[in-house]
């Protein structure tokens, strides 16, 4: 089992900007990279956003919040800086293209002994790993939202993942903090699967004018204690992400994961969520233009 001491984030949106932030507060030398200096830059702001948001909490010192940012370096050349990197994550968008692509390239710069993981919501890892130089080291590591808080650590086992690099997996989540669950690869896994249901019912319910947003989001909050409700969180994930995820579920899985016409039109009309100040609520904080 080799020890990560340095990784790659391929992808700086929001969930490629916060595994960099707590691999590089764990000690680990991060490269976070992006299409462009302008787009990595940005995911460099939100970092520093949030370790400032802990300082002031109290949860980190300012020594280590100066640590933290200076661990991360930028890059908009994802393969080259495979080449010395013991582990690569990508948070590229779900799209499977995309990751093989980007799986494909980056494995071949990579060291022999590198992991390459993916943070794929849903997708095939199997597929993934079937692309890479050596598929025996490829495996989901599916974060959450927002990652420097959620614990869990999602590891999930292509056909081809190997036993030691499952225990390099484990020992990562360990290292940055966070509690692993181990699953089969399997669409949605164990969280998508069953998280996107209950938002994919809430929108539903709400198109056929069951309750106001409000109230959907009240009654699981308050009937059920979810830390928010399901229409919130799906504004939080993003409704592109969470559309994307049900088309390829509703194609795997079958007809209970048919996307709502509703989320469709919502992500046709640029209403995606917390990150452009529009969704199902509004957020009028965000500096991005309305639609
Ligand atoms: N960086 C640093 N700290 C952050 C943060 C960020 N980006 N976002 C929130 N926090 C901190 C806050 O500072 C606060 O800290 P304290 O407890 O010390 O006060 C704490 O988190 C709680 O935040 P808030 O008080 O602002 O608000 P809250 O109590 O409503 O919690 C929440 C916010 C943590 C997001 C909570 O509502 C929650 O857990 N929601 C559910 C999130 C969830 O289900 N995520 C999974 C989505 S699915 C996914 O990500 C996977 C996928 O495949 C798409």
């Amino acid at each position: 089992m080799s020890e990560i001491q340095s990784v790659v984030v391929v992808g700086s949106g929001t969930m490629g900007h916060g595994i960099a932030q707590v691999c590089a507060h764990a000690g680990l030398r991060v490269t976070m990279t992006d299409v462009s200096e302008a787009v990595v830059a940005k995911g460099k702001a939100q970092i520093e956003k949030s370790l400032a948001k802990l300082r002031e909490k109290g949860r980190i010192s300012a020594e280590d919040e100066q640590r933290t940012v200076a661990a991360i370096s930028l890059s908009t050349d994802p393969v080259a800086a495979s080449a010395s990197a013991d582990l690569i994550v990508e948070a590229v968008p779900e799209r499977m293209d995309l990751k093989l692509d980007l799986v494909k390239k980056v494995s071949e710069a990579a060291p022999a002994h590198a992991i390459v993981a993916t943070n794929t919501s849903s997708l095939s890892v199997t597929e993934i790993a079937g692309v890479a130089k050596d598929g025996t080291r490829v495996v989901g590591m599916h974060f959450f939202n927002p990652v420097p808080v959620m614990e869990l650590l999602e590891i999930v086992r292509a056909m081809q993942t190997s036993e030691d690099t499952i225990a390099s997996a484990r020992a990562f989540a360990a290292k940055i903090g966070k509690k692993p669950i181990v699953v089969k690869d399997a669409p949605g896994f164990a969280t998508s699967r069953l998280g996107v249901i209950l938002g994919c019912e809430a929108i539903r319910m709400l198109e056929q004018g069951v309750a106001s947003a409000e109230d959907i989001d009240l009654a699981m909050e308050l009937g059920y204690r979810h830390p928010m409700g399901p229409l919130k969180l799906t504004d939080l994930v993003g409704l592109d992400v969470r559309l994307l995820i049900l088309d390829h579920l509703h194609k795997e899985l079958g007809e209970q994961f048919r996307p709502p016409s509703l989320l469709r039109q919502m992500v046709r009309a640029g209403r995606l969520g917390r990150k452009v100040g529009r969704g199902f609520y509004d957020y009028p904080d965000v500096n991005a233009p309305k639609k």
